[in-house]
């Protein structure tokens, strides 16, 4: 059985907009999912119907095997929690420690609990010193960590992100590549992000789906995903640098094998170069 799935999903917003076309997606338990797709290729539409925000036009979408219904939504709002793209959408507590309590607050947990597992959810996004501040006197990336920690904090076991590294700093990319890692693998959580940050993709995700005008083009592995450079960029997407580079090399008749991470990428240059046997 499958987190989530959905079949033949189709959503067409009022006004005739079809902004998802018959998409079949599964997230199966542990996995790591990025969907990538460029402006309005529906992926936060997509991300709206994985707990029961949106309901499908037509087709279906099952959660932990079963359909959405009124008498399970609040379960299921437990079990997936979502980041939306926009931070101010979800931010509107009087300070960040509130905003961060308002879920666990909800799922009715004592107040250790609750303090405890707010703490954790600022430290896990490095913003333990804006506790006291006001969410909306805060930076655009600050308000971003204030989501993250809002939907963290309710220790979902399905975590959605959508596009989460817009608008935050070098640090605070490599801070998230870290902790959603260190999410998946510690906790087990199941992470499905969005992006059009190619670079980011291989760094977290082991499963790729490439969206384009409400469809889902191609699914698989970063590997399947980054050798079609026609099909990325016939969607306006890229190939990331590091294998780019590589590919380039290689056909300038240097030895190194194909590496997608930053790290592969070094330990693969540095070997060809003689430096590492
Ligand atoms: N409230 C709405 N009413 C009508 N059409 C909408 C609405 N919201 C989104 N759309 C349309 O649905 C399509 C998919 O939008 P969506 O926001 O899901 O794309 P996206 O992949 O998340 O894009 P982005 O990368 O810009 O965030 C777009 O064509 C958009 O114009
Ligand atoms: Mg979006």
């Amino acid at each position: 059985m499958h987190l989530i799935e959905t079949r033949d999903l189709c959503y067409v917003y009022p006004g005739k907009v079809t902004a998802l076309d018959k998409i079949n997606f599964i997230a199966p338990r542990n996995a790591r999912i990025a969907v990538i797709g460029s402006n309005g290729a529906g992926k936060s539409t997509l991300f709206k119907h994985f707990n029961g925000i949106f309901k499908p036009t037509s087709g279906s979408i099952l959660v932990r095997g079963e359909p959405i219904t009124k008498q399970n939504s609040r379960e299921i709002r437990k079990f997936v929690g979502i980041v939306f793209q926009n931070p101010d959408d979800q931010i509107f507590s009087p300070t960040v420690e509130q905003d961060v309590a308002f879920g666990p607050t909800n799922l009715g947990l004592d107040p250790e609990t609750i303090h405890h597992r707010v703490h954790e959810a600022l430290k896990v996004v490095g913003i333990e010193h804006l506790a006291s501040r006001v969410p909306h006197h805060l930076s655009g990336g600050e308000k971003k960590r204030v989501a993250i920690a809002g939907v963290i904090a309710m220790e979902p076991e399905v975590l959605v992100l959508d596009e989460p590294t817009a608008g935050l700093d070098p640090r605070g990319v490599a801070d998230l590549n870290r902790f959603i890692n260190s999410l998946s693998t510690k906790y087990g959580m199941t992470v499905i992000f969005s992006t059009h940050d190619v670079a980011l993709v291989p760094e977290i995700a082991d499963y790729i789906y490439v969206m384009d005008k409400g469809r889902i083009v191609a699914g698989g592995s970063v590997n399947e995903i980054f050798m079609q450079p026609e099909m990325l960029k016939s969607v306006r997407l890229d190939v990331p640098v590091i294998p780019k580079l590589l590919s380039t090399l290689k056909e300038n008749g240097v030895e190194v094998s194909m590496a997608y991470t930053y790290a592969d990428a070094e330990e693969s240059l540095l070997r060809a170069f003689g430096k590492r046997s």
